[in-house]
């Protein structure tokens, strides 16, 4: 071995069918030789298109063909290359095999955030050139190396699939649809970027001249630390900066609500938890990558942690902070009734106590962004789920007005609530900003893990009564919340869960009682459902053990009892619209019956996999609690026709842009008008606030802002051609297709003449648009320009809705949300009781969603939510220390998601756009339960505590 440095060189092979050359060590890997490499022939850009999401293999996102195989590119030496033929979802077009792959996945609604959809089809290109004719097995093998944590894979399949001769597994392809209105399965409107690789997501675009920025992070949950010589090693290992708590201009602290803000940007002497930042260095890549963290001059003093809330809880315990000298950050309430006098007059009352761990959101992309300074303004590009939290943050860090600060949100590669904290922002714009120079952050696979916040581990212990006919009449429960070192979401989650946690049915009596306790494990923080989910457990367990102590079925006792409308809640909300729950019981009871007889009629033959079937149900308020939630949105019509939609609402792959997109069609009632996206989506500068994306509050809360919006410049097109308001009009916008749907990023800092220019050349174009009114041979046509006053380029209109809630009081009555998604689902498993194994074989999910505005987007998000919840009840801990890589935190992959039966139930809200309601959340709440509750009826033992790992499955069938 020597220490003589590895000399870089020229690596020549064949890239997308043309001779390529590239400088690199040639230990740099392929992936990160495609995304930064120095290309020599002919590729001026970098080919950011290969995503990476864990750099280790364990993710597929960077999967690329070598010779026809389909690698990780992430794990292949550029050297290996020499002489090879490397092929990615760059330059689509010189593959059409790519082109129909691309094509497929967005008819089918196969591609969400994104992030994964290169991988995904290059692992599809690698199977179809092989066989015409796959089976969804080789499918599921095929794509069973690339990580999707949005769609669920099933869509996906499908996409695959339809591309297959009818002798392999075939499906047809829906039919196209581009510009629908309501009700309709239009294309996502971001898949004609997401399917070819086009989405620039935060760690896509490396400005001009930037340095990069790496955290130093604490390696003990609780330590004291002192820094040593930070110039002498700035200096040592050739760096522009080392930043600490004393480089923080403004406030060392964030949070997210206003009046608790106990997080530093960089810890001062003292961390609480395992990944939080002490230091950040700044510099060429070459100059921050090489050294180890232990060469970081920092002086450890580990203190034994508090882990878990027993530590917590127990007398004399260390108090995190100053502000919760018991530790319990915040506790939530609901009382209703008399529980106690209601459990002793009850028929059957069941009992139990539920541990839930914590859940990693493993979305593929981690985060990452890159911040610019301009004079007195910074700029931060970085993915997110809610701009202008980003941007008070930001600003409060800095020490500067709000306005000073521009966050503008790159493509965001899965959220699912971790991404509403900030993370890279305030660390970028310290930077820039004491820099004066751009500077890009993008953390490793196991810095987003270790350093970014989790579902909260829950220990709930709850005791529901019910009279002889299986009529709730009790439901009490106390739930403990392990919210980790700093507050994030923490009080939101306690005080949610016991608004839900009594479940989707009517009971009388209500007590509820939770905690979010401090800890010095990981932050727990956002994630898909804000404690709901953990509560479902609890309490829908405790339906199925009523069911069993009345012997009653159990889809039956949650039919008597659940909530309809007109139906009270234990907040005293009553329900006067748009309460689904009956019905999405009643559509699934046929395959409630099948799938009860068949695996009855299987666990006849077979003793050691055994069948069974669980059913849980669950309801969700959509949008903030009880608290003002508002969003705008603003629309304008342009003199040469163009209509374009200003949206504020980050899209995170949901597809939130597209069902926007669709209501404003609705309700503009322009017939053939195309309406536009702005390419500025989410940016503080250049759309309004439509709050952030979570609570699924967005189709609900911003889509009654575009509804408005829509509304609103109708009204002002009726006045201005001064006709009927119910006259037909039809925009004529002769200039062909308008342009692809723009790139939401700002990869160019000069928008602003980019926009002038747009605009001058919409100038040029505006004698053609015509506004038709009327129908048929009694029509006419007009200018539209005629219809505007001089000088007058655009016009506009603004929505605004913010949903309709009030205070709790003191006993949590009052009306929390506005509207509420419902649902129920069926699991069927199949156990070893050999091995403790579980397989999921069939998931029937029928979901109120009060009016599906897309119905592939509805399935999308109801797939993705199972799968989540799959993960949830089977697979999914996250351990601080250990389980910190997608390699050891183990999330459920295309072979492990089971077929899924949707029911769309739509029972619309009036108070909803057309009458739609959230459905992100919604979708994984249930699946948790059913699951457990079909292990149980497999195998006759409750398991209280997810998730049901083999081994504990397997001890608990011994104990049994
Ligand atoms: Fe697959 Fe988001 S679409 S990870």
């Amino acid at each position: 071995m020597t220490d003589e440095p590895i000399e870089a060189g020229l690596t020549a092979f064949t890239l997308n069918g043309t001779e390529e050359e590239v400088y690199s060590s040639p230990f740099d890997t392929l992936a990160d030789t495609l995304r930064r490499g120095a290309f020599r022939r002919f590729t001026p850009d970098p080919h950011t298109a290969t995503k990476i999401g864990c750099d280790a293999g364990d993710c597929g996102a960077c999967t690329v063909l070598l010779d026809g195989e389909a690698v990780c590119a992430c794990l292949l030496p550029i050297a290996q290359v020499e002489g090879r033929h490397v092929e990615t979802i760059d330059r689509l077009s010189q593959d059409s095999l790519s082109e129909r792959l691309a094509d497929a996945f967005a008819i089918h609604g196969a591609a969400q955030c994104g992030i994964c959809t290169p991988g995904m089809i290059g692992a599809a290109r690698a199977l179809l050139r092989r066989s015409e004719t796959p089976s969804r097995n080789d499918i599921e093998t095929a794509i069973g190396g690339v990580l999707c944590r949005c769609t669920g894979y099933i869509k996906i399949i499908d996409a695959i699939a339809s591309l297959a001769k009818p002798a392999g597994c075939a499906v047809a392809k829906p039919e196209r649809v581009l510009d629908g209105g309501v009700g309709t399965r239009t294309e996502n409107a971001l898949a004609p970027y997401t399917t070819r690789g086009y989405s620039d997501f935060g760690a896509d675009i490396v400005p001009e001249g930037a340095l990069w920025l790496r955290v130093i992070r604490s390696p003990h949950p609780r330590a004291t630390f002192t820094l040593g010589d930070l110039e002498a090693f700035r200096v040592a290992h050739g760096l522009d900066a080392v930043f600490t708590a004393a480089d923080v201009p403004g406030r060392n602290r964030f949070g997210i609500f206003p009046t608790l803000k106990d997080q530093p940007v960089f810890a001062e002497g003292h961390v609480r938890f395992r990944g939080e930042a002490i230091a950040a260095v700044a510099g060429s890549r070459t100059a921050i990558e090489p050294f180890a963290d232990t060469a970081f001059p920092v002086t450890w003093t580990p203190l034994s942690g508090v882990h878990g809330v027993d530590a917590a809880l127990a007398p004399g315990a260390v108090a995190l902070h100053d502000t919760a000298p018991d530790n319990v950050l915040t506790r939530g309430h609901l009382k209703h009734g008399d529980v106690e006098a209601a459990h002793a007059d009850s028929a059957g009352t069941v009992t139990g106590t539920f541990e839930t761990r914590f859940v990693e959101h493993a979305y593929i992309e981690p985060e990452a962004g890159y911040a610019v300074r301009t004079g007195d303004t910074v700029k931060v590009v970085a993915s997110t789920q809610a701009p202008y939290m980003d941007r008070e943050e930001t600003a409060a860090v800095l020490g500067i007005p709000e306005e000073n600060v521009i966050i503008v949100p790159s493509a965001c590669g899965g959220g699912f609530g971790g991404k509403l904290d900030v993370s890279v922002q305030p660390l970028l714009a310290i930077a820039a900003w004491k820099l004066g120079r751009p500077v890009c952050l993008v953390y490793s696979r196991t810095e987003s893990m270790v350093s970014t916040t989790k579902r909260h581990p829950a220990r709930i212990t709850a005791k529901a009564s019910a009279d002889a006919a299986g009529h709730l009449t009790a439901y009490e429960m106390r739930g403990d919340f392990n919210t980790g070192a700093y507050a994030s979401w923490g009080s939101t989650v306690a005080n949610r869960v016991p608004i839900h946690a009594y479940g989707p049915y009517k009971v009388p009596n209500v007590h509820n009682r939770t905690r979010a306790i401090y800890t010095n494990d990981t932050p727990a923080g956002a994630f898909r459902g804000f404690g709901v989910p953990q509560a479902a457990i609890a309490n829908e367990t405790l339906m199925d053990d009523l069911a069993a102590a009345l012997g009653l079925d159990r889809w039956e006792i949650r039919r008597r009892n659940a909530l309809g409308v007109g139906d009270a809640t234990a907040s005293g909300q009553v329900l006067h619209a748009s309460a689904g729950l009956p019905q999405c019981l009643d559509a699934l009871k046929p395959a409630w019956d099948d799938a009860l007889r068949a695996a009855a009629a299987h666990n006849a033959k077979h003793l050691r996999r055994r069948r069974g079937v669980g059913i849980a149900c669950m309801w969700y308020g959509c949008g903030n609690t009880s608290m003002s939630n508002p969003s705008a949105m603003r629309l304008t019509l342009a003199r040469d026709g163009t209509l374009t939609l200003h949206s504020g609402a980050v899209d995170i792959g949901q597809g939130v842009s597209t069902v926007l997109l669709q209501i404003v069609r609705e309700a503009l009632a322009l017939d053939g008008a195309r309406v536009k996206l702005t390419e500025f989506v989410g940016s503080t500068a250049m759309t309004l606030d439509a709050g952030k994306t979570s609570a699924s509050r967005q189709t609900f809360v911003s889509g009654n802002a575009a509804r408005r919006a829509a509304i609103d410049l109708r009204a002002q097109l009726i006045r201005l051609a001064n006709v009927p308001a119910d006259a037909t009009l039809r925009l004529i916008q002769p200039h062909g297709p308008l342009d692809p749907i723009p790139n939401p990023n700002d990869r160019e800092p000069d928008f602003f003449e980019r926009r002038a220019a747009r605009k001058a050349h919409a100038l040029e174009r505006s004698l053609g648009a015509q506004l038709q009114i009327g129908e048929g041979p009694d029509s006419r046509t007009v200018p539209l320009a005629a219809l505007f006053a001089d000088g007058v380029d655009a016009i506009e209109a603004i929505g605004r809705y913010d949903p309709p809630t009030t205070a709790l009081d003191a006993n949590g009555q009052g009306i929390p949300y506005a509207t509420y998604g419902f649902a129920a689902q069926i699991a069927e498993v199949e156990v070893d009781i050999a091995l403790g194994t579980t397989k999921v074989l069939h998931i029937h999910a029928a979901h109120d969603v009060g009016r599906a505005i897309n119905p592939t987007l509805v399935e999308g998000q109801i797939h993705g939510g199972i799968a989540q919840g799959l993960g949830l009840a089977l697979m999914e801990e996250f351990i601080p220390g250990k389980t910190e890589n997608l390699h050891d935190y183990l999330i459920p992959t295309a072979g492990d998601v089971p077929p899924i039966s949707t029911y769309i139930i739509e029972d619309p809200d009036p108070e909803g756009p057309f009458g739609a309601k959230g459905v992100g959340e919604p979708a994984l709440i249930a699946t948790a339960p059913a699951i457990l509750g079909a292990i149980r009826h497999a195998t006759g033992v409750t398991m209280r505590e997810v998730p049901v790992l083999p081994h504990r499955l397997f001890a608990a069938l011994q104990r049994a």
